[in-house]
C-alpha cells in the first residue's frame, strides 16, 4: 500500500535560529495564511523558543516538535545541558527530531545514542522523526543502502511502530547545500527504507495508513517541493533554510494544491 497523498507531513526544522521577536514575527506572518491544508505542520523551534512558538500554535493545527533529547534519561538528572524527553512533553511538544546529521557529525552521536534518545522519546509518548541519510563518500563508492540498513537496525528501538515513528531520508550531501537528491534517487531509497523499515517498526495501529512514513530532507525549497512530493513513497518533508521565511514555507506547504 502506498501512503495517502493527501496527507502530507511538513516539519519545519529551524536549527539554531531566530531570536524570540523574530519567532513571533514569523509565525503572526505564517499564521495570517490559509493554512487549510490536508498536510500535517510541524514546527521544531530551538528549545528557547519552545514556549512562545506553543503560545502562538496552540489553537492551530500546527504540533510542536523539539530537535533533540537527551539519551541519559528520560525525566531529570544530574546532566548539565541536557533537555529531557519528559521536559519537551510538559512544554507540548508531540515531535522530536533525532540522529540529525548535524547532531552526529558535531557531538559525535552514534547509533546506540540515538537509539537510547528513540526509547526515551517514546516512553514519554513523542512521536520520533530519526533523521538518517549516506554521506557523499558512501553515495559514490556504492555502499550507500548498506549504511542506511545499517543505520535502521542499529537505531530502530523495539518500541518503534509506524504511528511513533517517522523516519526522515536526508541525504547529508543535500542538507543546507542547495542540491537536492534526483526524483530517482529519492523514489530508489524510499522504496528502500520502506522495505527495510516495514520489518523493523511495528503495526500497531490502523489509523496511520497502514504504513510508515518517509519523508525527504535536504535543500527543499519553495521551486523542488512540487516535484518531491510527488515521487513515489514520499510523505512529507524535513525543511531546514527555507522554513524560516513564512512566505517560502507556506509556499511548501501549498505546493502539492497548486
Ligand atoms: P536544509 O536542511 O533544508 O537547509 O537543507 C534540512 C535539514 O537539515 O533538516
Amino acid at each position: 500500500m502506498t501512503y495517502n497523498k493527501d496527507t502530507f507531513l511538513i516539519v519545519a526544522n529551524w536549527k539554531m535560529h531566530q531570536s524570540i521577536e523574530s519567532g513571533r514575527k514569523f509565525l503572526k506572518q505564517f499564521l495570517s495564511y490559509n493554512l487549510e491544508s490536508e498536510s500535517d505542520i510541524v514546527i521544531c523551534p530551538p528549545f528557547t523558543l519552545i514556549t512562545s512558538v506553543q503560545e502562538q500554535i496552540v489553537k492551530t493545527s500546527i504540533a510542536l516538535g523539539a530537535q533533540d533529547c537527551s539519551a541519559l534519561s528520560p525525566d531529570i538528572g544530574a546532566f548539565t545541558g541536557d533537555i529531557s524527553a519528559q521536559m519537551l512533553k510538559d512544554l507540548g511538544c508531540g515531535y522530536v527530531i533525532i540522529g540529525h546529521s548535524e547532531r552526529r557529525k558535531y557531538y559525535n552521536e552514534t547509533n546506540y545514542t540515538i537509539r537510547q534518545k528513540m526509547i526515551y522519546a517514546h516512553k514519554l509518548g513523542l512521536k520520533t522523526i530519526l533523521c538518517l541519510g549516506e554521506s557523499l563518500h558512501d553515495r559514490e563508492n556504492g555502499s550507500f543502502k548498506e549504511v542506511l540498513a545499517q543505520i535502521l537496525a542499529e537505531c530502530v528501538p523495539t518500541c518503534a511502530t509506524f504511528d511513533n515513528t517517522v523516519i526522515a531520508y536526508e541525504p547529508i550531501w543535500a542538507i543546507g547545500t542547495g542540491k537536492t537528491a534526483s526524483i530517482e534517487q529519492i523514489e530508489d531509497i524510499h522504496q528502500f527504507l520502506l522495505n527495510v523499515s516495514r520489518n523493523l517498526l511495528k503495526n500497531t495501529t490502523q489509523t496511520f495508513e497502514q504504513n510508515v512514513k518517509i519523508i525527504y530532507g535536504g535543500s527543499v525549497n519553495e521551486k523542488n517541493a512540487k516535484s518531491i512530493l510527488s515521487a513515489k513513497n514520499v510523505s512529507g518533508l524535513l525543511v531546514g533554510g527555507a522554513s524560516l521565511d513564512p512566505e517560502k514555507f507556506y509556499q511548501i506547504i501549498r505546493s502539492n494544491k497548486q
